[in-house]
C-alpha cells in the first residue's frame, strides 16, 4: 500500500469512493469535496493499492489563540479493502500533517451508528464530547469526538 499526498488527477477516483461509501444526504457533493481538497490549511491524504485507490482521508485546521484546531473532514476505504489497518495510518498521517500545521488538538463528527468509524477513533485515542442532534439528518445525530495531539508527534508515521 502507498500513502500519498492528493494530486489533481485523483479527483475522479475519489469522488468514486466517496460514492461508494455514503448514500444521500450524507454524501458530500462534487463542488464541496473540491472546496474542501483546495483549502490551503488542509490536507487530504491518500492509500494507493497497485495504483488504484483504496482510501482517502481531509484532514483541515484553524488557527486559534493557542495554536491551531483541527478537524477531521472524512475518512473512507473501499469496502473490499476495510480491517487491513488502512484508515488507522491515513488517520496518523492527517493527524501529522496537523501537527505539522501547529495543531494542538484534532475533532470531529461521526455519526452514532457508524460503529466501525468509532472504534477506529477510539482505537487511536479520541474521546466523546458531545453530540448533535440533526447533525446529518432529521433524526440522524453526530458524536463529537476529540483527542489531544500534544503527545501524537511520536507516532509512527514521518
Ligand atoms: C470506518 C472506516 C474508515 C474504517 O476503515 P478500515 O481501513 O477498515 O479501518 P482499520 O482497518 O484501519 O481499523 C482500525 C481499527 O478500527 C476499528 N474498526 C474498524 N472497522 C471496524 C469494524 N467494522 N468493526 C469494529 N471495529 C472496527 C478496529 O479497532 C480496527 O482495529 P483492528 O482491525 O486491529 O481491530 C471504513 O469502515 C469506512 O470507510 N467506512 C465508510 C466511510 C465512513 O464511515 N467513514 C467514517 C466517517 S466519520
Amino acid at each position: 500500500m502507498l500513502y500519498r499526498l492528493y494530486q489533481p488527477a485523483d479527483f475522479a477516483a475519489l469522488y468514486a469512493l466517496e460514492e461508494i461509501c455514503f448514500q444521500p444526504p450524507i454524501r458530500y457533493s462534487r463542488a464541496w469535496m473540491r472546496q474542501l481538497i483546495a483549502n490551503p490549511s488542509s490536507a487530504t491524504w491518500i492509500a494507493e493499492d497497485n495504483k488504484t485507490m483504496a482510501g482517502f482521508a481531509i484532514v483541515e485546521w484553524t488557527a486559534v489563540a493557542k495554536g491551531a484546531v483541527a478537524y477531521i473532514q472524512t475518512i473512507e476505504v473501499h469496502p473490499a479493502l476495510r480491517r487491513r489497518g488502512i484508515a488507522g495510518e491515513l488517520l496518523g498521517r492527517a493527524e501529522n500533517s496537523a501537527c505539522a500545521a501547529g495543531a494542538v488538538a484534532i475533532w470531529l463528527h461521526v455519526d452514532q451508528e457508524n460503529s466501525a468509524a468509532i472504534r477506529l477513533y477510539e482505537s487511536r485515542g479520541y474521546k466523546r464530547k458531545g453530540r448533535e442532534e440533526h447533525y446529518y439528518a432529521r433524526h440522524r445525530p453526530a458524536f463529537v469526538y476529540a483527542r489531544s495531539l500534544k503527545e501524537s508527534k511520536a507516532a509512527t508515521h514521518p
